[in-house]
């Protein structure tokens, strides 16, 4: 197993990419703190992972609050003892055009996206720095690394997480705590499957402007997670790991061959 006896928290973990890593970590033999605002995914996530014979608790928080940020790193150090892993993964986005968005929502966004991701990872340091040994993996996206139209809030939170990402990795790489990130492109969890249901010529959209022609599945990411948060990166700090069918490889140029992406 690659997580044995490592204790590892997840935020937003009640629902698709967090609830993967979440069942992907105890199936590698962490202690997992399910954190969610969501009680009853959060509650699902860990009686489905007590039933495979892991060990999981669930602890309720709003990651936008920084008290409730400093309570879970807490519960995760009081209940188990110590902090290995830490996987900041919760989101809030608010959508529309950089002159239409509010401020209420632009700050809510930075608040769950960003601050948290901060927030949760100075309280981390704080646990892990004693024992010299930590992983901070941070969930950002495609959309940190370039624009998308209409989602000029995520995008700006996502792009500093890449770069929280950057410094937290350098100033601790000779503390023993490592710090990376994921950027997925669309994976089909909750908020994209309604969308799809809801309006499927969207999705279908996407779909097709993703080189291999579908949606990533949360496993997927969680398999990069694991990667990230393992010993096996031992050398890998201040990274992101681009996993998104190859979305962003392509320059956005329509295909010359005039017959799309299947030629
Ligand atoms: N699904 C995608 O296409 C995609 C692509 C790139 C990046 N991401 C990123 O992956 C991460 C997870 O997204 P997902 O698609 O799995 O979404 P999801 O909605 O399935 O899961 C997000 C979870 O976060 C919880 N949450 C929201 N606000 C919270 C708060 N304030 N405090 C605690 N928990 C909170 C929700 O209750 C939910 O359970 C996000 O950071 C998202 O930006 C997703």
């Amino acid at each position: 197993m690659r997580l044995e006896n490592k204790v590892a928290l997840i935020t937003g973990s009640g629902s698709g990419i967090g609830e993967a890593t979440a069942k992907t970590f105890a199936r590698e033999g962490a202690a997992v703190v399910v954190v969610d605002l969501d009680e009853k995914g959060g509650s699902r996530v860990v009686s489905e992972i007590r039933g495979r014979s892991g060990t999981a608790e669930f602890y309720r928080a709003d990651v936008g609050n920084p008290r409730e940020v400093e309570a879970m790193i807490g519960f995760a150090t009081s209940h188990f003892g110590r902090l290995d892993i830490l996987h900041n993964n919760a989101v809030f986005t608010t959508a529309g055009h950089v002159g239409d968005l509010t401020l209420e929502g632009w700050q809510k966004t930075l608040d769950v996206g960003l601050t948290a991701y901060w927030y949760a990872t100075k309280c981390a340091i704080g646990a892990m720095l004693p024992r010299k040994y930590g992983a901070i993996v941070n969930t950002a996206s495609v959309s940190g690394l370039a624009g998308d139209y209409g989602l000029g809030a995520y995008n700006a939170i996502k792009a500093g997480v890449v770069n929280l990402t950057r410094v937290t990795g350098i100033e601790y790489a000779r503390k023993g705590i490592r710090c990376n990130a994921v950027c997925p492109g669309p994976i089909g969890t909750p908020p994209l499957l309604r969308m799809e249901k809801a309006r499927p010529e969207i999705v279908g959209r996407v779909r097709e402007a993703i080189p291999m022609g579908r949606l990533g599945e949360p496993q997927e990411i969680a398999n990069v997670v694991l990667f990230l948060a393992s010993d096996e990166a031992s050398f890998v700090t201040g990274a992101y790991v681009v996993a998104d069918g190859g979305l962003w490889a392509h320059t956005g140029m329509p295909s010359l061959s005039g017959t799309g992406p299947e030629w």
